[in-house]
């Protein structure tokens, strides 16, 4: 890994860390600190990024400080059909909500791990676990380029809102796959560009604010189908959930709205399986 990748790993880390500290204080959660976040729908302009697929009954059920630090774009464990008995990993399972939902899907005799390389969102998932008094949770420190679980350990894999911030998706990927036992399901919500991404400037491209906030850093659709086919899932699928404003994007970025023409920033919902056999 370049040490370029390091850079933006750690200002990543730093940015999760502020956001998982202010949740601690009782502050609203933001993930991007004083610079807007477009997954999170803080004041930004960008508020329709916030992908609150969560119903009364899924919140009603979790610790308040679950339910306000949740910075995803959708909700990944409503549409990934899980079932008793089955083990789940949430990649990024940030202040824990997906991992307490998971775990609630399947019971005490499956497990939901929640794998976070952020200090303060780990204790913040932890402590929220404690809370909810949830028993068959387990959170790991890491880094989802590098999941340490052996392989074949994982029926279901679910995250929301992160890989788009990873410097190495295709790693990421193969680590969802090789985790996975044969007939495992992949179910990501994530944000995806819809359009050719080589119209957008190096300026946005590059801007560390929009990648730290999800948009940079994101895939095209039709990219992210194929990595998933190269990492060897089959049944491949990202179907667009929400298309976000690209006026409200670009101004929340200060980034020029007319660099959005013919591209579009979608909260998308990625599924695949993994072979059997
Ligand atoms: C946008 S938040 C989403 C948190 C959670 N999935 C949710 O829906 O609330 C991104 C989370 O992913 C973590 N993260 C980002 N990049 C990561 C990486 N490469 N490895 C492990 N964790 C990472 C951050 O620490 C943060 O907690």
């Amino acid at each position: 890994m370049g040490s370029e990748d390091d850079v933006m790993r750690d200002t990543v880390r730093r940015r999760y860390a502020e956001a998982a500290l202010s949740v601690g204080e009782g502050g609203a959660g933001s993930c991007c600190g004083e610079s807007s976040c477009a997954c999170s729908g803080s004041d930004s302009g960008a508020s329709d990024m916030t992908g609150d697929g969560y119903s009364a009954d899924d919140k009603g059920g979790l610790p308040e400080a679950a339910v306000g630090a949740s910075l995803g774009c959708g909700n990944p464990v409503a549409l990934a059909e899980l079932r008793e008995g089955e083990v789940v990993l949430d990649l990024g399972s940030g202040g824990g909500i997906d991992v307490l939902l998971s775990a609630k899907r399947v019971g005490s005799e499956g497990k939901a791990y929640g794998l976070d390389m952020t200090d303060e969102m780990l204790a913040l998932a932890k402590k929220n676990a404690r809370e909810a008094g949830a028993g068959n949770v387990e959170f790991l420190k890491g880094e989802i380029e590098d999941i340490p679980l052996p392989d074949e350990h994982v029926d279901v894999v679910v995250s929301n809102c992160v890989i788009n911030l990873s410097t190495d998706k295709k790693r990421v990927l193969e680590e969802a796959f090789r985790v996975l036992r044969p007939g495992g399901r992949f179910a990501v919500y994530d944000v995806v560009f819809v359009g050719d991404k080589a119209s957008l400037s190096d300026e946005t491209l590059e801007a560390v604010g929009l990648w730290t906030g999800c948009v940079a850093g994101a895939l095209e659709k039709s990219e992210y189908e194929a990595m998933l086919s190269e990492a060897g899932f089959e049944d491949v699928s990202v179907e667009v959930a929400h298309t976000h404003d690209p006026d409200s994007i670009a101004k929340a970025h200060g980034v020029d709205a007319k660099d959005f023409r013919g591209i579009s920033v979608a909260s998308a919902f990625a599924r695949a399986t993994k072979p059997e056999g």
